[in-house]
C-alpha cells in the first residue's frame, strides 16, 4: 500500500513564529500530517527563522530592505514560494500585503490567521480596539485569503470571553493560546481534504459552512 501524498505547506512569516512554532509541533506530533517544505520571511532576523531551522526545516529570508521597488521584492517572493511548490501556504503572522496576483494564484490554497472575531477589526490593533469597544468577546480567525485584507471567507474562529478589568496582554495571551489549537486544526482539516474554499463559499466534508467552526475558551 502507498501512502497518501502528504500536502505540502510553506509558511511566511516576518516574526517570532510562536504560531509556526504550534504548526512544527503538531506536525512533528503526526496531525496534521503535512510536510513543511519551507519557511520564508521578509525580514531576515525574525526568531521565526531560527525555529525552522532548529526544526531542520529550510528557512528562506527574502529581505524587504534589500529591493529598492516593491514590485521586485513581489517577484522575488512569489519565486521563492513557487520553488517550494507548495500545495498550502500559511501566513503565520505576516505583515505585508500580498500582491493580489500572488494571492489569486494561492486561491483556495493560502490560509491566514488574524486576532479578531472577523468580520470585525480588520487591520493591527485588534486587541485595544476590541477592549476600546467594551466588546463582551474577542477571538481569532483562520481564513482563505482573498486580495481584501482580513476579509477572506472564514474557516474556524476562536473565541474567549472577555473579563472585567482585563488588560491587553491579558487577552492577548489567551487568544493567542487558541491560534495554537485553531491553526492546526484548520490545516488538518485542509489536509485531510475535508475543507475546501467553493467559490466564496468554504466547504466541510462538501457542505457550504453557514459560518465558520467555532471552538469556545475553555474554562479552566
Ligand atoms: C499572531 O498572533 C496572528 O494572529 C497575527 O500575527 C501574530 C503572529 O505571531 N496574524 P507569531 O509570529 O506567530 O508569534
Amino acid at each position: 500500500m502507498t501512502a497518501a501524498k502528504r500536502l505540502r505547506v510553506a509558511v511566511l512569516i516576518s516574526g517570532s513564529g510562536t504560531n509556526l512554532q504550534a504548526i512544527i509541533d503538531a506536525a512533528a506530533a503526526g496531525d496534521p500530517e503535512i510536510d513543511i517544505v519551507g519557511v520564508i520571511s521578509d525580514r531576515p532576523k525574525a526568531y521565526g527563522l531560527e525555529r525552522a531551522a532548529n526544526a531542520g526545516i529550510t528557512a528562506m529570508p527574502v529581505d524587504f530592505k534589500s529591493f529598492d521597488k516593491r514590485a521586485d521584492f513581489d517577484a522575488a517572493l512569489a519565486d521563492k514560494l513557487a520553488e517550494l511548490a507548495p500545495d498550502l501556504v500559511v501566513l503565520a503572522g505576516y505583515m505585508r500585503i500580498l500582491p493580489a496576483a500572488t494571492v489569486n494564484d494561492y486561491r483556495g490554497r493560502m490560509l491566514n490567521i488574524h486576532p479578531s472575531l472577523l468580520p470585525d477589526f480588520p487591520g493591527l490593533d485588534t486587541y485595544a480596539r476590541a477592549l476600546a469597544a467594551g466588546k463582551k468577546s474577542h477571538g481569532t480567525t483562520v481564513h482563505f485569503v482573498t486580495p481584501e485584507l482580513d476579509s477572506g471567507p472564514a474557516i474556524i474562529q476562536y473565541r474567549v470571553h472577555i473579563r472585567d478589568q482585563e488588560t491587553e496582554p491579558e487577552l492577548r495571551q489567551r487568544v493567542q493560546a487558541g491560534e495554537y489549537l485553531i491553526y492546526p486544526q484548520a490545516i488538518g482539516l485542509i489536509a485531510a481534504g475535508r475543507v475546501t474554499l467553493d467559490g466564496d463559499s468554504v466547504c466541510l466534508d462538501g457542505k457550504p459552512l453557514e459560518q465558520p467552526i467555532i471552538i469556545e475558551e475553555q474554562p479552566c
